[in-house]
């Protein structure tokens, strides 16, 4: 039988935080052998808010070796950047063609980047989920794994999926999404109520993945907690139970038995607890990445055969639909 195809993307526009880790890319890693997964650095997006091309350039490679770093294998899952594999805007124009403006108009991503990045509006940030679409289509993917914010944009590709299919005959897959069995949503160290971000303001709201351990033991030193001084999971903690949650992901425990182990400590002692497994999790990654970032040759050896893999499977569906539309 088949393995289900999976793909998925993330942008290289800057640090990655813990919450990119725990909420995706540890996602990524465990899903390598179930399933036939396609990743990709999704750099021509990033490009639709002004970047400066050093640090961009700097951005782009840092990430491609992080992920090798948290077990990214290469060998197993295509690993390329988007912007060597020429399909994607070719079939982002195109699709472009099969998309309306309403829709476009439509997506509330747009709406909220439009009023975020006022003085640069471009077609770029407009037509996103175009080459978004462009994306998951060119490799029939069954599955992508979503997160909230990306729920409008794929159920956008699904419909253009969708109108191709019937305008012509059967080309696309009509992805699904995936929710993973444990997905983590981890939240900001100073604000619980708002996701952990590396847009945050707060240097001290996110921990990235890259810091080093006394930056990553003084963040979590300072999380915002509650004044009840009991470790527990319970409503209205939302401090207390992020920080359970982070714990329970890198250690494994469960809830109850971080409740029994911490039962009668202050926060003090939690905390310190939290940012130490953190920095323990984190460890090899970051090992492994200072080794990767040293070798440049063997980063661009490896971005290189990603992007040859992408563009044979990529070209197929290419292909196809220019045959279709009439080219
Ligand atoms: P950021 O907010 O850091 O810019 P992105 O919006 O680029 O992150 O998201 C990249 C990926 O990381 C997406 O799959 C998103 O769902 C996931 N992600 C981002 N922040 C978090 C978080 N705090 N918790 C869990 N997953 C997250
Ligand atoms: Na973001």
């Amino acid at each position: 039988e088949r393995k289900k195809v999976i793909f998925s993307a993330i942008q290289p526009s800057g640090t990655i935080t813990l919450g990119n880790y725990l909420g995706a890319l540890k996602n990524w890693i465990s899903l390598q052998d179930e399933y036939n997964c396609i990743y990709a650095l999704a750099d021509l997006h990033t490009i639709t808010v002004r970047q400066d091309p050093a640090k961009f350039r700097h951005n782009t490679l840092e990430a491609y070796a992080l992920l090798l770093a948290c077990g990214l294998d290469p060998e197993k899952s295509p690993f390329f950047i988007q912007s060597q594999v020429c399909t994607h805007a070719q079939l982002a124009w195109i699709l472009n063609c099969y998309t309306q403006f309403g829709e476009l108009q439509r997506m509330t991503q747009f709406k909220d980047k439009a009023a975020k990045h006022a003085d640069n509006v471009n077609a770029g940030l407009f037509t996103y989920p175009s080459l978004m679409a462009a994306d998951i289509l060119l490799y029939q993917a069954d599955l992508v794994p979503v997160g909230a914010d990306q729920k409008q944009h794929l159920e956008l590709a699904r419909n253009i999926a969708e109108r191709f299919n019937g305008i012509y005959s059967p080309t696309f897959t009509v992805p699904d999404g995936y929710i993973p069995k444990k997905g983590a949503r981890i939240m900001s160290l100073q604000d619980p109520s708002k996701k952990m971000s590396k847009s945050d303001e707060n240097v001290n709201g996110y921990v990235a993945v890259l810091d080093k351990p006394e930056v990553i033991l003084r963040k979590f030193k300072r999380a915002v907690t509650d004044s009840d001084a009991c470790v527990r999971y319970a409503e209205g903690k939302d401090g207390i139970n992020n920080l359970m949650g982070i714990y329970s992901v890198v250690t494994g425990l469960s809830y109850e038995q971080i409740e029994k182990d911490f039962e009668g400590k202050g926060y003090g002692d939690f905390k310190a607890a939290v940012g130490e497994a953190v920095v323990e999790h984190l460890r090899p990654i970051q090992e492994r990445y200072a080794d990767y970032i040293k070798n440049k040759d063997y980063l661009e050896k490896c971005y290189t055969e990603g992007a040859q893999k992408a563009l044979a499977i990529s070209s197929r569906t290419l292909n196809k639909v220019m045959k279709k539309v009439g080219f």
